[in-house]
């Protein structure tokens, strides 16, 4: 071997010697700019994200509002969030959009619809600091006039999908009072299972938490179709007429008692307690909306004979009770361990075209 062949030899061995080092050095680098590219990318909007949020039926109900355009309420409320009933809402900004764009159950939504997505939209837009349009694709897997609704699930599915495609972190108690400027009762389908919507008086104290978990108490809701027809006036009109009907002042004045009555009654999972300030809450209601001008009656011969018919079962023994929302169909709020019982009886009563039915249900959440 020559002297330059064992130089060669040499730098060859000294190079595969540090080969391995230099690679895992390599390999550190690169894991290290992937890492900060990670960092850099949880910092960006996603720009996409896709949210799924349940109905909710109210057991203390929300009527009339002191900023209609916040919707701060005139009282506080509870409800319970129906599962298996969802709205799926993706939302995604783009640079190319000059004008947002949504479809609803996989239809081009009317200009109004727009309008009001818009603006929760605008509110997003400016937390998060950016100046692009979106396009929002909505679909409920429950049929739109079912008695059921669907802006509560629809605005806080919204409010989240929204959030997290601007790249916002939001915590709960924020996304509420956002998915609440979009549709009041939208504030307490953000949480999860029995929630109290907390009146407040501004933007920052009027949102909704969870009071209980959605497997504290297996109350089933039986849903009693009587009518398919959209509604003739909706909430967001309602809000604004309550106000002239001379019972809302006293029906607000009692709520604070009635909201007692109703949360001790679901803690402490005491049926009787819970089904008297339940239907005497939703009475009030239908006393104000009844003596507003114009006058909103909602009920049809069948809802009075579904309401009629669950006083007789419950002086029976059965464990159910009524309640019904802006327009005639009636939800039936019973255990579970009644439930069957109760759908067999509803389907008996002439008028009643079909009964839909959902457990508690749980928090608004991304699926993507
Ligand atoms: C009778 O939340 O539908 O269902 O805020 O205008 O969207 P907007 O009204 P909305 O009102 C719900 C009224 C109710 C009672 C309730 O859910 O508390």
């Amino acid at each position: 071997m020559t002297v330059e062949e064992i130089k060669d030899y040499a730098t060859a061995f000294k190079k595969s010697m540090w080969s391995p080092v230099i690679d895992l050095l390599n390999l550190r680098g690169r894991l290290a700019i992937e890492k900060n590219q990670e960092v850099i990318d949880s910092q960006m909007p996603s720009k996409t994200a896709t949210a799924v949020a349940h109905p909710n039926i109210a057991f203390i109900k929300y009527w009339g509002n002191i900023n209609h355009e916040l919707r701060i309420p005139t009282n506080g409320s509870i409800s319970m969030n129906l599962a298996s009933l969802e709205t799926r809402t993706t939302v995604t900004f783009e640079e190319s959009l000059d004008k947002d764009v949504l479809l609803l159950n996989n239809e081009p939504a009317t200009d109004a619809a727009v309008t009001r997505v818009s603006q929760l939209l605008n509110r997003v837009r400016e937390v998060a600091g950016i100046d692009v349009h979106a396009s929002v694709e909505s679909n409920n897997n429950f049929p739109t006039g079912a008695g059921i609704a669907s802006s509560a699930s629809a605005f806080a599915a919204l409010a989240l999908a929204a959030s997290r495609a601007a790249g916002l972190n939001s915590d709960s108690d924020e996304l509420s009072r956002l998915a609440r400027t979009g549709s009041g009762s939208a504030s307490r389908s953000v949480p999860g299972g029995f929630v109290e919507w907390y009146a407040g008086e501004d933007h920052e104290t009027s949102y909704a938490n969870s009071i209980a978990a959605p497997e504290h108490w297996d109350l089933v809701d039986c849903v009693a179709i009587v009518s398919d027809v959209h509604k003739r006036t909706g909430s967001t009109q309602g809000h604004q007429s309550a106000d002239s009907s001379l019972l809302q002042s006293a029906r607000v004045a009692d709520a604070p008692r009635r909201l007692e009555l109703c949360r001790q009654a679901l803690l402490e999972k005491d049926f009787h307690n819970f089904a008297e300030v339940v239907e005497l809450d939703n009475n009030l209601m239908h006393a104000v909306m009844m003596t507003s001008k114009p006058p909103l009656i909602y009920w049809q011969p069948a809802t009075l004979a579904v309401m009629d018919a669950v006083q007789e079962w419950r002086s029976n023994g059965l464990e159910a009770c009524y309640t019904i929302d802006a327009g005639p169909n009636v939800h039936v709020i019973c255990t579970a361990d009644d439930s069957q019982k109760v759908q067999e009886k509803l389907l008996k009563i002439e008028g009643v075209k079909k009964v839909l039915t959902a457990k508690p249900g749980g928090p608004a959440h991304l699926v993507g």
